[in-house]
């Protein structure tokens, strides 16, 4: 038997990405998962995805930004399936919210706190309930290693990422005793069908540039992530709570003097490619 049978998965922002690729792998390891995403047609995509693997998930469109969304998509999945026990965080479109504190747009910035933090919290305090009734709850936020490490000009989404590892420990404080483990995981770059399309469709020269920045010299894919989320969803990770796993290819151990002078030699020796993203 599987070591998700039985189990009753939520995932935000499943329909593509590293939801999509998550809400994948914990149907394979016997979920049953509600995909909530704002777009439906994609959702719908990724369910049948799903079911075709022989699998079981259904969908619902919900904006994490909106709290009464976020309550029907715990109520959802509870009418669908009668229990709850494993919820991952991870909806964000990066709409909005860039710039530095003098320059970042007010509105811009409360969405990407609504969707990447509040909601967060908003789906814990709904989800926690059903969670408690079995003493079997798994929650993941994804965070990033923007989370850890700062990037000009992108106030609100490293200080919403830093914001998720806090709120990822600081519940784990309160759900334990429920029975309730909270994580979060930190990705480095992943190329997912969105940032394929954003970025290296444009310029796949860069790619080779972007691979030296990582120890094992390649960027993530979102299975990477996918198996990060479904071990600490599994029972294998029973007494991990509180923890931010890094999943990045090493690329935030290293010594920023050394990776820069690796870089310079990188770019030395291929004169040739266009550093413009
Ligand atoms: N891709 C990366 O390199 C990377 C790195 C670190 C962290 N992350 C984090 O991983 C998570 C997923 O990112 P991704 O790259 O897979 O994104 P993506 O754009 O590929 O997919 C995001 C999904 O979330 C959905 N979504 C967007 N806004 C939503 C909302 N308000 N309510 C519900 N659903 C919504 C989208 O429709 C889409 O299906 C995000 O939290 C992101 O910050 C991504």
């Amino acid at each position: 038997m599987s070591n998700l049978q039985d189990r009753v998965a939520v995932v935000t922002g499943g329909a593509q990405g590293i939801g999509g690729a998550t809400a994948r792998r914990l149907a394979a390891d016997g979920a049953r998962v509600l995909i909530a995403d704002i777009n439906p047609d994609a959702a719908q995509a990724n369910v049948a995805r799903i079911r075709a693997a022989g699998g079981v998930a259904e969908a619902i469109t919900a904006d994490m930004a909106q709290r009464p969304h976020i309550e029907a998509m715990v109520a959802k999945a509870v009418e669908l399936w009668g229990r709850l026990d494993l919820l991952v965080n991870n909806a964000w479109g990066g709409r909005g919210g860039r710039g530095s504190a003098l320059t970042v747009d007010e509105a811009g910035y409360d969405h990407g706190m609504n969707v990447m933090v509040k909601a967060l919290w908003l789906a814990t305090r709904y989800a926690a309930p059903h969670m408690e009734q079995n003493r079997s709850g798994s929650i993941v936020n994804i965070a990033s290693v923007h989370g850890m490490l700062m990037a000009p000009e992108a106030l609100t989404y490293e200080t919403a990422k830093g914001a998720v590892i806090a709120l990822t420990r600081q519940m784990a404080c309160d759900m334990g005793p429920l029975g309730i483990r909270v994580n979060a995981i930190c990705p480095g770059h992943i190329v997912t069908e969105n940032m394929q399309a954003r970025k290296w469709d444009h310029n796949p020269g860069l790619l080779p540039f972007f691979e030296q920045q990582y120890p094992v010299r390649r960027v993530g894919k979102p299975e990477d992530i996918a198996n990060a989320a479904r071990f600490l969803c599994s029972d294998e990770a029973s007494f991990i709570t509180g923890h931010t796993l890094v999943v990045d290819g090493g690329l935030t151990i290293q010594l920023q003097e050394n990776l820069g002078l690796h870089l310079a030699r990188f770019y030395r020796d291929h004169p040739e490619m266009d550093l413009d993203r």
